[in-house]
């Protein structure tokens, strides 16, 4: 039976394949960012009147996505500035905007200021709303988030599910219900490896600026598939 008022869900996507939407229509690659970056939009508003989502964890730019060429590391940096921006967007969803990825003073982190401020600044500015919280892993990398989690609990004493999970770049975020990903790929490419532990999978061809409220609702129907 279902309980009346089930579990806020937590989806996480793995937003892959803009590379693969611009070359399809003969654009550069830098077209395809865009896009994803506006189907993200799409996707977090259609995410908040879902109701049933109370936590949407997106894969913005990896660890290992600075080695890409700079002229799409730039851009690609530009529109993480565009979509920390989106407060009003955000405060009409009535949804929080959160970040996770590489503290900003770590060894080797490489976020520029200017990114660095429109997270602060998007964070803060949506800090009151009370609906859903969109997680954006911006120089999100699994591995060092567990290393930094597993080198403070050492220093607390005792290495633990509990100490480690305290010690994870946003301790509030709970276990993820459905892993997403998009462009056929289903590579998990270091992305929270911790929190998908017992998660359902939802892999689909379409690439990410396709990603839609219905390929959202399929995503979220894996697990009643899986209850049924
Ligand atoms: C995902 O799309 C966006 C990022 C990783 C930043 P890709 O850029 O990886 O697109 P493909 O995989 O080349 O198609
Ligand atoms: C994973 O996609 C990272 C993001 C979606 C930000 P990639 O396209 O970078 O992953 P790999 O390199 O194909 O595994
Ligand atoms: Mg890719």
């Amino acid at each position: 039976m279902t309980p009346a008022n089930p579990r806020p869900l937590h989806i996480a996507c793995i937003m892959d394949g803009n590379g693969r939407w611009a070359r399809r229509r003969g654009l550069p690659r830098t077209d395809g960012h865009t896009a994803g970056e506006e189907a993200l939009a799409e996707v977090v508003r259609s995410a908040a009147h879902l109701k049933n989502i109370g936590w949407l964890t997106v894969f913005g730019f990896s660890t290992e996505n600075w080695v890409r060429p700079r002229t799409e590391v730039r851009h690609i940096l530009s529109l993480h500035r565009k979509l920390f921006s989106r407060t009003e967007e955000m405060n009409s969803n009535n949804a929080r905007t959160r970040w996770i990825g590489r503290p900003f003073t770590d060894k080797g982190a490489r976020t520029p200021v200017y990114v660095q401020k429109a997270i602060t600044k998007a964070i803060a500015d949506t800090a009151h709303n009370t609906g859903m919280a969109v997680t954006v892993a911006f120089d999100y990398g699994s591995r060092a988030e567990l290393i930094r989690a597993a080198q403070r609990a050492m220093k607390e004493g005792v290495v633990s599910p509990e100490s480690i999970e305290r010690n994870l770049y946003d301790p509030t975020l709970p276990a993820v219900d459905v892993l997403v990903r998009t462009s056929g790929e289903t590579r998990i490419s270091n992305f929270m490896l911790w929190q998908i532990k017992g998660c359902a999978v939802y892999f689909t061809e379409r690439t990410w600026p396709d990603f839609n409220a219905q390929e959202l609702n399929e995503a979220v129907a894996v697990l009643t598939h899986r209850a049924a």
